[in-house]
């Protein structure tokens, strides 16, 4: 560890995580988590009004958590760095309140961040700095993305994304339909271990010659992906079993569904590092827990040449280390500070790594 390495305090709070991460250069020092998971569980889903209180209350307290376990405090930050989008609006509105009272009472500069290019950032705190060729796959509750990064501080791109439901969002949704707990997707991993994925033949969506097109002459959705016609397939199986009177043979559904979906995502991201020469890919979101998804996208790599990373489950989920981590990447590349005059964008791109100066 360098004390010229800049050290960066990071906050986000874009969906139900309050985190507040502490990284001197690669170095992870703190990830203090809060989550709001709990209490969304009756819902079946996040309600953006109960997760912006949660954040209200969470902020301070996760705040000092993270500067006790890196036994630094305020005086000892070089920048500052809040995820200012995509997410939920008033999640949002939270951490980037918290992260300007803190930049104007310290007089420490700060940087609004993008959530996704985060997840991709996360990785230098594993393993050091990314590799130049990369692609990211970023599969979560609230986001579904492919990314072509040739710089993490100034060259992002977005090769695809879903159209409709997140990837996690349909285990969620899928979960629900089958009687199972929220969150869905660790449920329906550990169910699908049991159930046959070849028994039932659910859609792939967006996977048809009009839609793929060629490499050549790609189509409208080459790289995007679609989950609510999966979901609406499963919905009708369960109820034509229910009609019928027989018993929904729920560990079948969950491996067949868990194919369809993990079939998808990583077919399309090998495909895209393929086409676009990217000979390493990072995986990040929530959903990169999944047994099924990382077995496959594994193996799909290894015979397609490409290089996989994926951060340890904890930096792969929302968390503070990430902003942290891109932050501290971008006043090494000497990006300039945001200030403290800006607002969140719930639909910020991929492409706008962090929000110039006003
Ligand atoms: O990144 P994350 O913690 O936060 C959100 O973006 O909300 O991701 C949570 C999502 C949930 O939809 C959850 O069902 C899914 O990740 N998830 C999984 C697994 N573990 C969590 N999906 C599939 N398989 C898993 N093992
Ligand atoms: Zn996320």
């Amino acid at each position: 560890m360098s004390a010229s390495e800049p050290l960066v305090l990071g906050i986000e709070s874009s969906c139900d995580e309050t985190g507040v991460g502490v990284v001197r250069g690669t170095e992870l020092l703190a990830n203090a988590v809060a989550s709001s998971m709990e209490e969304h569980v009756r819902f079946g889903g996040v309600i953006p009004e109960i997760a912006s209180r949660a954040h209200l209350e969470a902020l301070v307290p996760t705040l000092r958590q993270a500067l006790d376990t890196a036994g630094v405090t305020m005086d000892d930050v070089d920048a500052i760095a809040v995820t200012t989008g995509p997410g939920l609006a008033g999640a949002l509105m939270v951490g980037v309140a918290g992260a300007k009272a803190l930049a104007l009472a310290t007089g420490k500069p700060l940087y609004a961040v993008n959530h996704l290019v985060a997840h991709v950032g996360v990785g230098v705190l594993e393993g050091g700095e990314l590799p130049e060729s990369l692609g990211a796959l970023l599969v979560s509750g609230g986001h579904t993305e492919i990314l072509r990064v040739g710089s993490l501080t100034g060259d992002v791109e977005l090769l695809g994304s879903t159209i409709d439901d997140a990837a996690g969002e349909a285990y969620d949704k899928v979960a629900r339909l089958l009687g199972l707990s929220y969150p869905g997707g660790p449920v329906i991993d550990k169910l699908a271990a049991e159930g046959n994925p070849k028994s039932i033949r659910f859609p792939r969506g967006l996977t048809l010659g009009k839609f793929m097109g060629t490499a050549e002459e790609p189509g409208p959705h080459r790289y995007d992906f679609s989950f609510s016609g999966l979901k609406t397939a499963v919905a009708r199986y369960v109820e034509d079993c229910r009609a019928r009177g027989v018993e929904v043979p729920v560990a079948d559904v969950a491996a067949s569904f868990q194919e369809a979906v993990v079939d998808v995502i990583t077919k399309k991201a090998v495909l895209a590092c393929q086409e676009h020469g990217l000979r390493n890919l990072l995986l990040g979101g929530g959903v990169a827990a999944n047994s099924r998804l990382r077995a496959l996208l594994a193996a799909r790599c290894a015979s397609a040449g490409i290089g996989l990373r994926i951060p340890r489950p904890g930096l792969c989920t929302d968390n503070g280390a990430m902003i942290a981590a891109l932050g501290s990447q971008l006043v090494s590349a000497g990006v300039a500070p945001t200030g403290t005059e800006f607002g969140t964008d719930t639909g910020l791109p991929p492409s706008i790594v962090s929000l110039p100066a006003a």
